[in-house]
């Protein structure tokens, strides 16, 4: 069923020098972890930067933290990096230069929170667990957000780097300029997301998901990953999911829950991805144009990926070892 997916390269084109997977393993061989359940806890998140977030959490866990706190310092680390230009500090900037933030949370019972269009607030997950926590709503917009994150503690802070402004000057100045499908670094304007989903030793799971979105979005545009349903979905009795990529497509098929009912209706965590992806397919009008890649976990500890283009990988942490694997796509190379 799997194509072999080609090797994904070394670190340098990887650019996660320092960050490095114990291993990185193809569609092909990560079979093991599809066919039979893991031995929990098991840590599952998108992309290369990933792998970091796997380890704090991982770390979080086996020290006997809970699953929420697990899933959202794991987060934290891809947001307060200001070399990661897809998520907090450091994310592209809008069209008009401001750095704008998405995020949602969910817990084992089925909490959720989230943030949108937040600006000048690093850990947007955080606050995303606050309105969770503190308030009897699930999301916050724009400056409301921020007043409410203000309110709660968080310190204001400036996200736009020196190195994202410059990335930021020249998307600008391109009249055809497009978003980009995948992660390139060589183009350094991608548009990704972290979706971390876990499930610890009596298998209760959570999820997080954060962004600075679509770089050079319109001002206002809020993607897919503070949306619950869309960019994150948790049942505690079933499974979890979380999508990356163009959220419009997601949002417009609310993926994560989609993969999270494939799920309840007897799918596997992989069967489950592959038909949310179908379903953008079947239904989505320009859905070529895109990426897009979702991850699941289910309550045996079975894991699965699948994205619309080739080039999504996922690390993957369980068995003692913290992996980058390359998802299986619909389209090929
Ligand atoms: N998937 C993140 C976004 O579209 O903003």
């Amino acid at each position: 069923m799997y194509n072999r997916r080609k090797f994904i390269g070394s670190a340098a084109a990887l650019g996660i020098i320092g960050l490095l997977p114990s291993k990185i393993v193809s569609a092909g061989k990560r079979k093991p972890f599809l066919s039979k359940a893991n031995k929990f806890p098991i840590i599952l998140s998108t992309w290369s930067h990933g792998i970091v977030a796997n380890a704090e959490s991982m770390r979080l866990l086996e020290n006997g933290a809970s699953v929420l706190d697990a899933v959202e310092k794991g987060v934290m680390i891809p947001e307060g990096d200001p070399k990661n230009h897809s998520v907090g500090l450091g994310g592209i900037p809008d069209r008009d230069g401001k750095v704008t933030l998405d995020a949602s949370i969910m817990d084992s019972e089925g909490n959720a929170g989230g943030v949108c269009f937040l600006e000048d607030i690093v850990h947007p997950v955080s606050v995303a667990r606050m309105v969770m926590e503190k308030t009897p709503h699930v999301l916050l917009a724009g400056k409301g957000a921020l007043q409410f994150a203000l309110e709660n503690g968080f310190k204001r802070e400036k996200l736009l780097t020196p190195e994202s402004k410059k990335v930021w000057e020249q998307m600008i100045k391109r009249k055809n300029y497009e978003p980009r499908i995948n992660w390139e670094e060589k183009h350094n304007d991608f548009h990704d997301t972290i979706g971390l989903l876990a499930i610890d030793g009596s298998a209760d799971m959570a999820g997080a998901c954060t962004t600075s979105g679509l770089g050079g979005k319109v001002r206002g545009r809020v993607g897919d990953s503070p949306i619950i349903g869309a960019g994150l979905f948790v049942d505690n009795e079933i499974g979890a999911a979380t999508a990356t990529g163009m959220g419009e497509l997601v949002m417009k098929t609310l993926g994560s829950f989609l993969v999270v009912e494939f799920m309840r209706k007897g799918a596997s965590p992989q069967e489950a991805c592959e038909k949310a992806i179908l379903r953008i397919v079947d239904k989505v009008v320009g859905h070529e144009k895109y990426q897009i890649g979702f991850i699941a976990l289910n309550k045996k500890g079975e894991t699965g990926a699948y994205s619309l283009q080739p080039g999504f990988n996922y690390a993957l942490s369980a068995n003692g070892e913290n992996v980058l694997i390359n998802a299986d796509s619909y389209f090929r190379k």
